[in-house]
């Protein structure tokens, strides 16, 4: 059994991989300098788990911070880094600092295995936002990464980018997740997405909508060329993604990469439209939605969906939980949250 870094452990993603990894009887060690979320994510993971994990309120762009972090942690067998900031918005009107919060402690990381005697598997939290608007579909890992459309996508990119140099010069071995649209919560309703101030993701803004927090949904385009006029994504259950982790780290542990830097899609495959994610939300919760057509959102594809087939056949995952299943999730998470 391992012992296990996540970076960024109490947030959405992270928060979800501390619960999968103690669930496979491995040991968390939770870092997060809590920029976007709560303390109180740990009670949710003692809650689901049992196990309150070792936690660290420690920031990955400090130097100093993370020099600390590795002193006193001799003894990790791997890393999963999530740490980094995500509001594609905010990146664009704030470039300098994702540039810097993302990178910089990225590349402190791999400093540091690079630095250590032993070989630490290293997993990367990546995104579909390399391909762009990918001219195949569904997109494989070999359709061309293309200029980003924003700051933000474009750490993601350099982020590879860095992490694939490291590998050839300092013997790291490393993967990179290629997230699609993660959405839901854990089953519990013990934790799950915490979005500040208005959310740009779209689940949040249907939950907040149908929780009466937002007055109505604005729906991006209705004139994309996709069988209703709204764009296409591939949203994938925050728990399925959270299990992906596991196995990568499992399989750079067990030492059966096929190549020292190998990337994968995480996403369920199939592609849903927004209006049809709005359909499955009404169903699921018994409610009607309040929404209205509005112009497309600058920067966003038309369609983006996952080919899952290398992951299926290289690291024998697939997404397991249904659409419906992720959204009734989701919506069960908004509802615990409105109690707070
Ligand atoms: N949408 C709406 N109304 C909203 C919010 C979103 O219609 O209020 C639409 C968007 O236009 C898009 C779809 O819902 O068509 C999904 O939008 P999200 O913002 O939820 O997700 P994106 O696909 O835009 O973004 C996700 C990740 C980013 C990543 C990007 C890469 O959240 O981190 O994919 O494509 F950069």
């Amino acid at each position: 059994m391992a012992k296990i870094l996540i970076t960024g452990g109490l947030g959405y993603i992270g928060s979800h991989t501390a619960v999968a990894l103690i669930e496979k009887g491995h040991t968390p060690v939770v870092v997060d300098n809590l920029s976007n979320t709560r303390i109180d994510v740990l009670e949710g993971i003692e809650k689901i788990t049992g196990v309150r994990p070792e936690f660290h309120q420690l920031d990955l762009a400090i130097a100093t911070d993370v020099a600390y972090l590795f002193r006193t942690h001799n003894d990790l067998d791997g890393i999963i880094h999530f740490a980094a900031y995500k509001a594609v918005g905010e990146s664009v009107a704030e470039p300098l600092k994702y540039y810097n919060n993302n990178l910089t402690s990225l590349i402190y990381l791999l400093q540091e295995i690079a630095k250590g005697q032993r070989d630490i598997p290293f997993i990367f939290s990546s995104s579909c936002t390399v391909y762009g608007q990918a001219k195949d579909l569904p997109i494989t890992e070999v359709a061309p990464v293309v200029p980003a459309e924003s700051p933000y996508g474009n750490t993601k990119q350099i982020g590879e980018e860095i992490i694939k140099d490291a590998v050839a010069a300092n013997g790291i071995k490393a993967i990179a997740l290629r997230y699609f649209n993660p959405i839901g919560a854990h089953e519990s309703a013990a934790i799950g997405e915490l979005p500040l101030g208005v959310p740009q993701n779209l689940i949040p803004f249907v939950t907040q909508t149908a929780a009466g927090i937002r007055e109505q949904l604005s729906i991006f385009g209705n004139d994309y060329p996709t069988r209703d006029g709204t764009a296409i994504r591939d949203y994938i259950h925050v728990v399925d993604l959270a299990e992906a982790h596991i196995i990568a780290v499992e399989r750079l542990l067990a030492q059966e990469n096929e190549l020292p830097f190998e990337v994968f899609n995480l996403g369920t495959g199939e592609g849903s439209t927004v209006l049809e994610v709005v359909e499955a939300f009404e169903r699921v919760s018994g409610m009607k939605l309040n929404y209205r057509f509005a112009p497309r959102r600058p920067g966003d594809v038309i369609a983006a969906y996952a080919d899952t087939k290398k992951v299926n056949e290289k690291l024998g995952w697939k997404a397991k939980r249904s659409l419906d299943a992720s959204l009734a999730s989701a919506w069960a998470w908004q509802q615990r949250l409105g109690k707070d």
